[in-house]
């Protein structure tokens, strides 16, 4: 079987973007193999074009996004994260005709709507399994895999870096030198309070509710790790629980619910034996019951890992999974 070839854009190359160019060097000739599609990387928007970087030849680099959204590419992928520019470049890609990839719940959670339109108006694929949960391959198990049941709740720690700060700090770590060192290992987003007053969690448990339930979202209520103090977890340990940043999704007469706040879990809670980086998510459903997703939920390999599971698919496929609310 000759191998199908596909062009990918990629427009940032930093934390994630860097660990994609690596990830796809390593998997390339297992991927033509396997799927019958070989990946070849075009040009890359980068900030810096004259900064060298493993794995790629600097003649790719651009500083221009034209040159990534306007080029020949099949797929482009965003990784420059933010809303404005983002934004304005998936939504160019998209009305060029291109499938995107994303790992951006920020533009997801505020736009997500729109650019499912525009993707569906041009008969494209926008992938965005990285927006949630890093390595964990929730969006297909909601989406595919539990498509035959009703969900009936979603429980999980969605922010890697709320739940890193939080195993340091258990360890004897303050809160600030627990944040830098989460900034140092490239979970942090760039605004890390974005981490820690529990918007990044709000917005990837919005876009999980949006692909697991029908009702709208009808309440939030959000608050971050800031006020969690050494002294808060001693006392929890000396009651045998831990804190966790803890993120949930109810159905309530009106619609669905989220609540997104620090909470005190007993040992046995499966939420409470996660650690560092890793994120788990507990969905409920009708028919399945309970079941539990663990995994590295921030940092460069396992987004990345998500970000090339997304591009396969659409190498693979005109079917793809679309976010509905
Ligand atoms: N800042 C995010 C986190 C990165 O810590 O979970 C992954 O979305």
């Amino acid at each position: 079987m000759s191998a199908r070839s596909i062009r990918i854009g990629l427009l940032g190359c930093g934390v994630v973007g860097s660990g994609f160019v690596e990830l796809l060097a390593h998997e390339r000739s297992r991927i033509a193999s396997r799927f019958g599609v070989t990946l070849n990387l075009g040009q890359i928007l980068v900030r810096d074009g004259e900064k060298t970087r493993p794995h790629v030849a600097r003649s790719t680099f651009t500083t221009n996004a034209l040159d990534v959204l306007d080029g020949d590419c099949d797929v482009i992928v965003e990784l420059v994260g933010g809303v404005d520019c983002a934004g304005a470049y998936v939504r160019r890609a998209l009305r060029n005709g291109r499938n995107v990839v994303t790992a951006n719940k920020a533009l997801l959670a505020t736009t997500g709507r729109e650019l499912f339109d525009d993707a569906d108006r041009r008969g494209v694929a926008l992938g965005f399994e990285a927006s949630v949960c890093g390595g964990i391959p929730i969006v297909q198990a909601l989406t595919r895999g539990l498509a035959g049941d009703s969900v009936t709740s979603i429980r999980g720690i969605l922010n890697g870096t709320s739940n890193y700060i939080v195993s340091r700090m258990e360890d004897g770590m303050t809160f600030d030198d627990a944040l830098r060192l989460a900034q140092e290992r490239g979970f942090a987003e760039a605004e890390p309070s974005l981490d820690v007053d529990g918007v990044d969690a709000e917005q990837k448990l919005r876009i999980l509710a949006s692909l697991a339930f029908d009702e709208p979202i009808v309440s939030a209520a959000v608050r971050g790790i800031r006020g969690v103090t050494g002294a808060d977890i001693e006392e929890a340990r000396a009651d045998g629980c831990v804190i966790r940043h803890v993120a949930t999704a109810t159905r309530v007469p009106a619609g669905v619910a989220l609540r997104i706040e620090p909470r005190r879990l007993s040992a046995d809670d499966p939420l409470a034996r996660v650690r560092d980086e890793h994120n788990a998510i507990v969905v409920n459903a009708r028919a399945t019951g309970e079941l539990l997703f663990f995994g590295k939920g921030a940092g460069s390999m396992p987004t990345a890992a998500a970000v090339l599971s997304d591009v396969i698919s659409i190498a693979r496929s005109s079917q793809y999974a679309r976010m509905t609310g």
